[in-house]
């Protein structure tokens, strides 16, 4: 899959001098959905707007499809579509009204037709007449996503689609959101719910400070996140791992005292009984032995302990 959003070195300042974007690096796949996960006050709206169009930037460059945003601005604007964080919408303005008029605000042409398709897409065709203020904040949300896709842009950001909304209605934007894809829109959305990225992401990027910690396939991720590393110290150095031991891909460090094992929690069988059993038939004294988290379970830990907000595994 080739690149559709390139963002290189980009640094945002707000006006206060505070560094919402530090020299930060993302490269979105045409095709994909992209999860971008961090907790509140990372950066992630600020990067979502940065692309937009709807703040500037100080520092490096963006390209939208090969156009760049800021020198190609009408152009890049044209290929996005974006669901803000906040339900801003007017509030006498008719359901069909709205989302014609945002299509006009890119310069195309109307089109009933799409239109219609989308608001049957998104449930919402059966309230085409009805008001805004009259709409259940769910309601709203989906308003808020056929204006985006009013105009028909190749790349959709969703900030946060699913933060305070019931499970019900998360679980129909993850329908929507993938059903989305399956026509060939691009998606980024930004939430600080593990559970959403690994129920809909192709990739999931982690943010934090305005930096990117960690971009990778989402399965790769979520194994990474189950693994667990146990550390066992023993009383007499050995040489090397017994010959018989080299399926659990064990390390042998600290000059011969120290074997470490990386183990899957989520395995029915972690293999560390079997292990230690296979141990002691070896005559390998044991002295201590512990567990720690894998990297990235530390990295979310760490998140977490700096964050207000919690990124909710539930
Ligand atoms: N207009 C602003 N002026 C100064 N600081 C801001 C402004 N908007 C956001 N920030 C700060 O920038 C950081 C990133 O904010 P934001 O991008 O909204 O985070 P997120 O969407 O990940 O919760 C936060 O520390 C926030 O307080
Ligand atoms: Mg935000």
């Amino acid at each position: 899959m080739n690149q559709i959003l390139k963002i290189e070195n980009v640094t945002k300042k707000y006006n206060n001098n505070f560094k919402a974007l530090d020299n930060l690096n993302l490269n979105i796949l045409k095709g994909e959905i992209f999860a971008l996960l961090g907790p509140n006050g990372a950066g992630k709206s600020t990067l979502i707007n940065t692309v937009c169009g709807i703040l500037n930037f100080n520092e490096g460059s963006i390209r939208v499809n090969d156009h760049d945003v800021i020198k190609e601005y009408r152009k890049t604007r044209s290929l996005i579509g974006i669901v803000p964080q906040e339900l801003n919408l007017e509030a006498f303005e008719t359901v069909w009204d709205n989302v014609n008029y945002s299509r006009g605000l890119y310069g195309k042409p109307p089109n009933y037709k799409h239109i219609e398709s989308i608001l049957r897409e998104l449930s919402l065709w059966d309230k085409k007449e009805s008001k805004l203020r009259e709409l259940s904040g769910g309601m709203k949300r989906r308003v808020l996503i056929a204006k985006a896709l009013s105009h028909e842009p190749k790349i959709l950001f969703l900030d946060e689609p699913t933060a305070s909304v019931d499970v019900e209605l998360r679980k129909d934007m993850w329908k929507i959101i993938k059903r989305l894809k399956s026509k060939g829109v691009t998606i980024i959305l930004t939430t600080h719910y593990i559970e959403e990225a690994e129920e809909i992401a192709d990739r999931v990027g982690i943010i934090n400070n305005g930096k990117i910690i960690i971009v990778d396939e989402k399965n790769r991720l979520i194994k990474k996140l189950g693994q667990k590393i146990l550390k066992i110290e023993l009383s007499t150095n050995i040489l090397n791992i017994p010959e018989k031991l080299h399926s659990y891909n064990l390390k042998l460090n600290n000059e011969g005292t120290v074997i470490t094992y990386i183990y899957d929690t989520k395995a029915n069988k972690t293999g560390i009984t079997t292990l230690l059993t296979e141990l002691k038939n070896h005559n390998i004294q044991l002295k201590d032995i512990s567990t720690e988290q894998s990297s990235l379970e530390s990295i979310f830990l760490n998140l977490l302990k700096e964050s207000e907000y919690e990124l909710v595994r539930s």
